[in-house]
């Protein structure tokens, strides 16, 4: 049965006409999506903003399809929030369930009061006790970090050296490392040296101090988190048989993926860092810190008053 609740109404949403600067970001009233059969209706407590968002909003619609992603009025990867109502054919949630997930591939994205997700797509339940601020920031970046050691081959025992261990990627990157038994050498800047070391990091290099490229240390896995290297910078430091991985290389988002993270959040392998907090109005101020290039771990918007 499809709630008709909120059929006809409005809802608040950050929309974007067309590619540019973070002032293109408006607050707007907009209707609130139907959803499909297979779809839920979710009304998101919680929202991010990410890199791939800066990404996305400086990236011209003809430029995003040929990358393969779906140009939207709406953007935001990330959400939190409760089951508002099922599509007819929805199967697998009830009204009220807490979910979270990502927006990949769909026609709107996060930055909204509501949004109609597919019920057997990259949406997941929260585990018990986390909450929607806790459970919005971890699908990009835990994602991203677990599917990139995973390809490197982290795994008990492995010297592990993860660049820009302090950014969202970096700081799940360091959590989950380390839970896979795994000795990590973070590299981050002066101030995220302590941050990084109390995330679990076995060594930090602080990058404005010691060049990670010179440190004559030998790993068996190297991910550059925040995509700042090269393989061929970095190919002396791999021991015989390891593996540089970096965030520049694209992959494929998995519900299998999703599932896993969703593991370790509920076990309490990873907690998110959450830099600043901004209301949904305040998205462009949002916008404006991450592009700096600086964020501590992840930067969550509210949308839940
Ligand atoms: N391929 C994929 O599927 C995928 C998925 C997710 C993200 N990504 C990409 O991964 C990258 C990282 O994303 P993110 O959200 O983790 O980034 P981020 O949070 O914006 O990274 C910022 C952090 O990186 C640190 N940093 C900056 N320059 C550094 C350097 N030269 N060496 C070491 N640390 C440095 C900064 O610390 P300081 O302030 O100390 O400089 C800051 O804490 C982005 O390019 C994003 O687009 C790719």
């Amino acid at each position: 049965m499809i709630d008709q609740t909120h059929q006809s109404t409005t809802m608040q949403a950050i929309t974007m006409k067309r590619a540019g600067s973070a002032d293109r970001l408006t607050l707007s009233e907009v209707p609130t999506p139907v959803p499909d059969p297979g779809d839920l209706l979710v009304r998101i407590h919680a929202a991010t903003v990410t890199r791939g968002d800066v990404v996305m909003r400086k990236m011209p619609k003809l430029v995003a399809r040929l990358f393969g992603e779906r140009p939207r009025t709406i953007p935001g990867y990330e959400y939190a929030g409760v089951v508002e109502s099922l599509g007819s054919r929805a199967e697998g949630y009830t009204v009220g369930d807490r979910v979270f997930g990502t927006t990949s591939g769909l026609r709107q994205g996060s930055y909204a009061e509501y949004i109609a997700v597919p019920a057997n797509g990259m949406v997941v339940s929260i585990p018990e006790g986390v909450g929607f601020g806790e459970a919005a920031p971890v699908p990009v970046g835990a994602m991203a970090a677990f599917d990139f050691l995973c390809l490197g081959g982290a795994g008990e025992r492995s010297r592990v050296l993860i660049n820009g261990a302090s950014g969202s990627v970096g700081t799940f990157a360091v959590q989950i490392a380390k839970h896979l038994g795994s000795h990590v050498t973070g590299v981050a800047g002066s101030s995220n040296v302590e941050l990084v070391a109390a995330l679990g990091a076995d060594d930090v290099i602080d990058y404005t101090k010691d060049d990670p490229v010179n440190s004559g240390r030998i790993f068996d896995v190297i991910f550059d988190a925040v995509g700042k290297t090269s393989e061929k910078q970095m190919n002396h430091l791999l021991a015989e048989g390891g593996r540089f991985v970096t965030t520049k290389a694209r992959r494929r988002e998995t519900r299998k993926s999703l599932l896993a993270v969703r593991d370790l959040l509920a076990s309490g392998a990873i907690t998110p860092v959450v830099d600043r907090t901004y209301a949904l109005a305040e998205v462009t101020e949002a916008h404006r810190h991450v592009e700096q290039g600086h964020k501590r771990g992840n930067i969550l918007i509210r949308i839940d008053g």
